[in-house]
């Protein structure tokens, strides 16, 4: 029907007839004239009615807003003085001789030129929501990021595979979504957390550089930059170095910011887990901010207060310093909030120092001698203005995180940034860590290689061996990970055992990556990017959800269809599962 987009009206059609097809988002009546905003996916456009066309122009009195219309006219160049320099479309206009009313709209249930409307709303009536150029602009770009993705993938030889959707559970570290099967009661598919276990498989059969944008799904507690579905761009590879495909997938990386932002990113530093963690209390750093955790325990150990020193002198404790760049501003108020916030992440209290002209003002400087506090000053590089945090304890991790996360919350405060981007690796992960209930699991995910020489090391002492496994971090995002891969039936099984699965659950579970295991196994790395939070940071966005065009809510609802629903009893009665209570 069209001939051109509203949006893509410019100076080489003057003179020419062309028919729009859109919405109207905006009508007004001047002396006579109509005009109206015409949008579409790429944008609006000014339509004009003459009253001398009596016939378009009576049909253009009836119109209003979202209304679906199509305008045949001619485009005009419009004066000088009335150029709007806003629009993309601006300076031009289209003088109608045709207007059909496709369908009529009834008043919109939210405002799409306003952008406050709440986001229940904005989530129940999605297909309107996403008419706003603002979510139009994101779709758009997500569209051109997996363009450009498989582009640069399909260069460098990688073969786009699917995977199976209804599987058996792959251990990513959530709650799997289970399907229940009708042919076999009582048995589960699980969605895949990610085709972690397939990828690996297509090594084993020689399809040495695969990728797949693809769906994953994870019933886990949700964040702003966290979805229950959500898809990456996974990524396997045979016979590679680590350092090969981080360098291939960096490349990536720095050229989808150079096409989509004309932004030049320089090379990624590299840190390690175990630096990432004591300078920034976090595995994905942002280095945009200014700021770095400093130990102070060798220069407290032998002072008078006791909550210092204790941990100052104990191996698995750790007391640090970190000092914020004109921090002095914020009161006593403010200061017990940043108590109460570091709380949250275990921290017994929040100790501070301010710098100032006439010296340090803290209710700790009556524990500290003089030499300490010129030391703490000295360590930290504290300067006038500023204002040092110190938190202590017997669990280093407490430490970090406390100032790991007040570090991201002042800096968003006093908005100290010191670029627009920072992307880094972070490497050499813990192989395995302790759970909530004091167990051990993997810290990537029990495929990944330990750094070890033998397999003995593994089983005797699993908290000290670290993993070759490595994350992209951009502003503070983890936009990916992946590691190398046990290629080596032994280890994986020992790997198993220290995660405490038994031979039985192990043959249960994963017989047939055992198995697999048998037959000729390459050296295999792969990593997976989380294509949303990717979107999310290339369009601005800080909500995950504003790059997804159907997103669940964070309680794990569509607000539009409603999802999820009760199975009827038919359906139920097929599945041999019986109705809850709730639903009778
Ligand atoms: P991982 O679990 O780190 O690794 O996931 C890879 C990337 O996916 C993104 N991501 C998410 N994005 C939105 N919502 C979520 N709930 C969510 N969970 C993860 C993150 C993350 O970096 N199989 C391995 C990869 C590998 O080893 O190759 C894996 O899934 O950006
Ligand atoms: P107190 O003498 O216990 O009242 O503590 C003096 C100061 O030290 C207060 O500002 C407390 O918030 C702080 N503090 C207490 N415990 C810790 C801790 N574990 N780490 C850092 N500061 C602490």
């Amino acid at each position: 029907m069209r001939t051109v987009y509203c949006g893509l009206v410019s100076k080489d059609l003057v003179d020419k007839e062309v028919t729009l097809c859109g919405w109207v988002n905006k009508r007004r009546d001047l002396g006579g004239l109509i005009f109206i905003d015409l949008r579409d996916r790429e944008g609006l456009v000014q339509v004009v009615f003459e009253p001398e066309r009596k016939d378009s122009y009576d049909v253009a009195s009836e119109l209003r807003n979202e209304y679906c219309i199509t305008v045949r006219g001619v485009v005009k160049p419009r004066p000088d003085n009335q150029i709007n320099k806003d629009l993309k479309t601006g300076a031009v206009e289209v003088y109608a001789s045709h207007l059909e009313i496709i369908n009529r709209s009834e008043p919109l249930p939210l405002d799409l030129n306003q952008v406050n409307n709440s986001e229940d709303l904005r989530l129940k009536y999605r297909y309107l929501d996403l008419r706003r150029a603002e979510m139009t602009s994101n779709l758009v770009t997500r569209a051109k990021i997996t363009r450009f993705v498989r582009r640069y993938l399909d260069d460098h030889g990688f073969l786009d595979i699917e995977t199976p959707i209804l599987g058996k559970p792959t251990p990513e570290g959530a709650r799997d979504y289970l399907v229940p099967s009708r042919i076999h009661h009582g048995k589960f598919y699980a969605l895949p957390q990610s085709p972690q276990l397939y990828k690996q498989l297509l090594m084993m059969a020689g399809y040495d550089r695969y990728y797949q944008i693809v769906k994953c799904f994870r019933d886990e507690d949700l964040r702003a930059d966290r979805q229950p579905e959500f898809t990456q761009i996974d990524i396997e590879t045979s016979f590679l170095e680590p350092k090969d495909i981080q360098a291939m997938m960096e490349e990536m990386i720095k050229s989808l910011w150079k096409e989509l932002k004309n932004v030049e990113l320089p090379d990624f530093p590299v840190l390690t887990w175990d630096e990432a963690m004591s300078k920034y209390g976090s595995d994905k750093p942002d280095l945009r901010i200014p700021m770095e955790i400093r130990d102070i325990a060798q220069i407290v150990k032998d002072c008078e207060f006791t909550v210092f020193k204790g941990p100052a002198n104990d191996p698995k404790g750790r007391v640090a310093a970190l000092r914020v760049p004109g921090g002095a501003v914020f009161s006593r108020k403010q200061i017990d909030e940043f108590g109460s916030f570091v709380a949250v992440y275990g921290a017994k209290g929040l100790a501070w120092m301010k710098v100032n002209e006439t010296g340090v003002q803290s209710p700790i400087a009556k524990f500290l001698t003089e030499e300490q506090v010129n030391e703490i000053v000295k360590t930290t590089e504290a300067v006038n203005g500023d204002i040092i945090f110190f938190v202590s304890d017997l669990k280093r991790k407490v430490v970090c995180e406390a100032l790991g996360a007040l570090r991201l919350r002042v800096a968003k405060e006093l908005n100290i940034y010191n670029k627009e981007w920072a992307a880094l690796w972070v490497v050499d992960f813990p192989m395995f860590e302790e759970n909530q209930d004091g167990g051990i699991t993997a810290m990537h995910h029990p495929f990944t290689a330990p750094n070890i020489k033998s397999v003995e090391e593994l089983e005797k002492d699993p908290y000290s061996v670290y993993a070759n496994a490595y994350d992209m971090v951009l502003n503070g995002y983890e936009v990916g990970g992946g590691s190398v891969r046990i290629h080596k039936n032994e280890v994986q099984q020992a790997v198993f055992r220290v995660l405490g699965i038994s031979q039985e659950e192990q043959q249960e579970k994963f017989g047939f990556l055992l198995d697999a295991l048998k037959y000729g196994t390459p050296p295999h790395a792969g990593l997976a990017f989380g294509l949303d939070r990717l979107t999310m940071l290339i369009t601005g966005s800080d909500n995950i959800r504003d790059v997804i065009a159907f997103p669940k809510t964070t309680a794990a609802t569509c607000l539009m269809t409603d999802a999820p629903a009760f199975g009827s009893a038919e359906a139920l009665e097929e599945l041999a599962i019986q109705p809850t209570d709730i639903e009778k």
